[in-house]
């Protein structure tokens, strides 16, 4: 079978790595890809909003499965789309993915069927939610309703910061549309943990779990990135806490949707807090993470394009989903300045020499193939993960070929799953 991936993240990276370890799978062209992915199958240069061309070229080429890897084209119902002119898609349709692309659409649809998550209040009016926080105290969490690439969420410390950050979203609009309206909500107390499952809109396959570490510098400080790195399992996930996440999130926010008429297919994914009562839900994603799925993958004794179609065609509770029992680590190499303004086209080297360390993967973000050479292209820009028989010893092993890699401006954290060792010393 021929596969098309539409993404060009490390998400996208490992996700077709994993789908070529398939025997069904013949061919994998990614739209538009990076550097790293030309190494696994073909680039193809158009890019993720471009619709009709991705359908142009799925007919011509006979593809037999598209996965999706960004929410945006998924919230703006890129399956549907292509399912309509009879190509097979993996992922949720329009209707579903408004999981992740609204949060008052998820915040009420918790609060209806009595799903843990924090209290709150939706606005859309300025005034209105100004005069709402006067009866309130800090901390509280502002939000912009719709996608604004992981940057629509204010932990605001104070009132004046919650005010503040109510102006930016509602008056200067600085998410546009995304922020026309707001939720105020109350602050989750706890440590994070990120837990997916597959679906096919009735029947759960849990994934391993994992964490994110998704502030620029070590010890969880400065702005919010997309993800400089990720670890599984994560302990503060015990056998028992699993059992509540199944139980008490993941299955009825999946049956929640159906009942909704929203039929959920794909991969749900939820953010979560480990709080003192129990898992709570920070936020569902509509798709795979990234940093998480270049750790979780790799996992996979399974294969996943039958897991694939088992969720399209709904028989998902018939396939074997297994995983390994290795730990993985991955760091986000990023170029100096980002989550802010940063430098392209700067030379990677000590690629080729990593590629030979044994239980290394290098995933490839923000690269791009220049005359033989790679360099960087956008934020992120390399996932360096590793295995080993413990967390520890994958964070060694994966700190060891970070080492091996640079380039000009690189910026990475050094204290990458130190949350998972402190826990169990
Ligand atoms: P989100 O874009 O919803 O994932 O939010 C980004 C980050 O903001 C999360 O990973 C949390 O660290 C933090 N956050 C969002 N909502 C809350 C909340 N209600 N309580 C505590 N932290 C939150
Ligand atoms: N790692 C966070 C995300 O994918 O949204």
């Amino acid at each position: 079978m021929k596969i098309l991936v539409i993404g060009n993240g490390g998400r996208e990276h490992a996700v077709a790595r994993k789908l070529m370890q398939s025997p069904l799978a013949e061919k994998v062209f990614i739209a538009p890809g990076n550097a790293g992915t030309a190494l696994v199958g073909e680039n193809v240069d158009i890019k993720v909003d471009e619709f009709e061309k991705i359908a142009e070229f799925a007919k011509k080429e006979e593809i037999g499965l598209v996965f999706v890897g960004p929410e945006n084209p998924l919230v703006e119902g890129i399956v549907d789309f292509l399912q309509e002119k009879g190509i097979n898609a993996f992922g949720p349709s329009k209707k579903a993915a408004a999981i992740e692309g609204s949060k008052l659409f998820t915040r009420d649809l918790l609060k209806k069927y009595g799903i843990p998550s924090a209290e709150y209040a939706a606005f859309d009016n300025a005034e209105k939610a100004k005069q709402y926080l006067q009866e309130k105290e800090a901390p509280v969490v502002v939000k912009a309703d719709g996608l604004a690439a992981g940057k629509g969420v204010v932990v605001a410390e104070t009132i004046e910061e919650a005010e503040k950050a109510i102006d930016e979203m509602m008056t200067d609009k600085r998410f546009g549309e995304a922020g026309s309206k707001i939720v105020l909500e109350e602050k989750l107390l706890g440590e994070e943990a990120s837990y997916l499952v597959f679906t096919d809109g009735k029947n759960i396959k849990p994934m391993v779990s994992s964490q994110d570490h998704k502030r620029i510098f070590d010890n969880d400080k400065g702005p919010n990135t997309g993800g400089m790195g990720a670890y599984s399992p994560a302990p503060i996930v015990t056998k028992e806490m699993e059992q509540r996440i199944l139980k008490e999130i993941m299955q009825p926010t999946v049956d929640a949707m159906a009942k909704e008429g929203r039929e959920f297919k794909g991969i749900l994914y939820a953010g979560l807090m480990i709080s003192k009562t129990g898992p709570k839900i920070v936020e569902f994603n509509c798709r795979f993470g990234d940093p998480e799925t270049q750790v979780i993958l790799p996992r996979l004794d399974s294969d996943l394009i039958s897991i694939m179609q088992a969720c399209i065609e709904g028989n998902l509770a018939e396939q074997e989903v297994k995983w390994s029992q290795k730990a993985y680590c991955c760091i986000i190499m990023a170029s100096g300045g980002y989550p802010g303004k940063y430098e392209k086209g700067k030379e990677i080297t000590g690629l080729e020499k990593d590629s030979k360390i044994t239980e290394t993967i290098v995933f490839h973000a923000g690269t791009k193939a220049d005359n033989g050479k790679v360099v960087t292209n956008g934020g992120r820009v390399l996932g360096i993960t590793a295995s080993g028989n413990t967390i520890k010893e994958s964070i060694d092993n994966a700190y060891k070929a970070v080492e091996k890699i640079s380039f000009e401006g690189m910026q990475f954290r050094k204290d990458i799953g130190q949350k998972a060792l402190n826990r169990k010393g």
